[in-house]
């Protein structure tokens, strides 16, 4: 049996793909929270027989299809997480920080499904899946903010290098 690079405890950083995939999906993320509510006004606008005006359409088509390569990209992510692991927290983490680092990881991954299924459910079948989808979008970007400010505080204050595991592959 082969060990991963977890196992055997060698993991010093996150591989290219991992790098790649990171950067993606939170650009898609940031696109999605950005111009989400195109897709409740196309959908508003259809219940009530309005016309969906040209732009807010292609922006609502736009959130379906960056939606669901979300979901892909996030299963290969996944996959490659439990395949190569994740590095060590620098030294000198307290136990607590290394704690909230790991809960704000899993808590992304979790948000990372679970937000596109519910936008699925509720496209197809509408409430409640579509308030539920809706009612993530202030966890979402509370995380995003909570995750960068850990990001700034390890790069400048801590001064740890945590942020180039993001950016350098090993
Ligand atoms: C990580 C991926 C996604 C994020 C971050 C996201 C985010 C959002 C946001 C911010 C809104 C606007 C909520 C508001 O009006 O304030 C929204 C609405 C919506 N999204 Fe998504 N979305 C994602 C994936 C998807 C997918 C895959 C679908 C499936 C087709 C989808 C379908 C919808 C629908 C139907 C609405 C309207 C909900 C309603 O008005 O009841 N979303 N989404
Ligand atoms: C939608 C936006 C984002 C999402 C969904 C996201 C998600 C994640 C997840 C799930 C991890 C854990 C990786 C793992 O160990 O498996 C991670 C790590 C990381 N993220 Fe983000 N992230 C986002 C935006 C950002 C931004 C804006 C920054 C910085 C400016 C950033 C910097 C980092 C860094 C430095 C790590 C590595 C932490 C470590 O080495 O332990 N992320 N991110």
């Amino acid at each position: 049996m082969t060990m991963t690079r977890d196992q055997i405890g060698s993991v010093r950083g996150y591989t290219i793909y991992q790098i790649g995939l990171h950067w993606l999906i939170a650009a898609l993320v940031f696109a999605q929270l950005i111009f989400g509510e195109s897709m409740t006004e196309a959908i508003e606008a259809a219940e009530e027989g309005e016309a969906v005006a040209g732009g807010e359409a292609f922006l609502a088509g736009m959130h379906y299809y960056f939606g669901i390569a979300i979901l892909a990209l996030v299963a290969l992510r996944l996959a490659l997480r439990l395949k190569n692991g994740a590095p060590p927290p620098p030294p000198e983490t307290s136990g607590a920080i290394e704690l909230a680092g790991r809960v704000s990881h899993w808590l992304f991954y979790a948000l990372l499904v679970v937000v596109p299924i519910t936008g699925l459910l509720g496209y197809y079948y509408g409430d409640p899946y579509g308030d539920w989808h809706t009612y993530a979008k202030p966890v979402f970007i509370g995380l995003i903010a909570l995750h960068f400010a850990a990001s700034l505080y390890h790069q400048f204050w801590r001064k740890d290098g945590l942020l180039m595991r993001m950016l350098k592959p090993e």
